[in-house]
């Protein structure tokens, strides 16, 4: 293996400040910065003045650069013996395609580190007050997609918690697939747009008047969307911030 490495780090949902130690010390030191448009632009000021800064993505997992186009910059780079910092929102390893890029660094013997980082799945809803469990009452999470690539059906196990990212588009769909799979009309949902971010916003209902709601409030991605009697603590805790 050469002297080239490729750092893979989560920053956080979107508070630059909820990336990790480790992850900013990266950011500080290496050559190039490859980032996606989720990863909190004011990371970007921690880099070295020398280094080359790239925007690989859009919001929404929709990206600038192929996939593919990105694994060969993050090889090119390596190869020349470069230290690269590849950032992702959230966690790198939840709904992010950091899987396809270590597999791809491995597969070219490029020497490479996982840096962990706070996902937007588990942190959004706390925002606003909502745990994801409760001990003795709600014990059960999934977090799920609200779109999938091929014509795949989606996914609403029977949690207590569910948790879809990139559901915004698709949501007459993932709401029907939660109805069918048994939860009740009534049971408590709710939208967090932009969260950890000076601009976050909730917009909560229930199954049978989000659909509505979020087309009345105009909700955009990127926003978590958390399906659950969890939601109700929420409103207990910081009811002043719903809608
Ligand atoms: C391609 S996925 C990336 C998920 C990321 N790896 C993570 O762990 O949070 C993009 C989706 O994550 C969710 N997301 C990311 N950041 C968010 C934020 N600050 N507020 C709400 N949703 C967010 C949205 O559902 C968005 O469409």
């Amino acid at each position: 293996m050469g002297k080239g490495k490729v750092y893979i780090i989560g920053t956080g949902p979107g508070d630059w400040e909820l990336i990790t130690v480790k992850g900013l010390k990266r950011i500080k030191e290496v050559d190039v910065i490859l980032y996606d448009s989720l990863a909190s632009k004011d990371l970007l000021r921690f880099a070295n003045k020398k280094a080359k800064v790239i925007c690989c993505g859009k919001s929404d997992g929709l990206h600038i650069l192929e996939q593919s186009q990105i694994n060969k910059l993050l090889l090119k780079f390596a190869r020349q013996g470069k230290c690269v910092a590849r950032l992702k929102g959230g966690d790198p390893f939840v709904f992010s395609r950091g899987i396809e890029e270590a597999l791809y660094l491995k597969s070219k013997g490029i020497n490479f580190e996982i840096i962990q980082g706070i996902t937007s799945a588990f942190s959004t809803p706390e925002s606003f007050g909502i745990p994801l469990t409760r001990k003795g009452k709600y014990s059960s999470v999934a977090v799920l997609t609200g779109r999938k690539s091929n014509q795949d059906k989606l996914d609403a196990p029977d949690c207590d918690t569910l948790i879809y990212l990139m559901a915004v588009a698709n949501l007459k769909t993932v709401v029907k697939t939660i109805l069918d799979s048994g939860k009740a009309k009534f049971t408590p949902c709710a939208f967090i747009e932009r969260g950890t971010t000076r601009t976050e916003r909730i917009t909560s209902g229930t199954l049978a008047d989000i659909i509505k709601k979020a087309k009345e409030y105009g909700v955009k991605p990127p926003a978590v969307f958390i399906v659950g009697e969890v939601v109700k603590y929420g409103k207990r805790i910081y009811g002043h911030k719903f809608d």
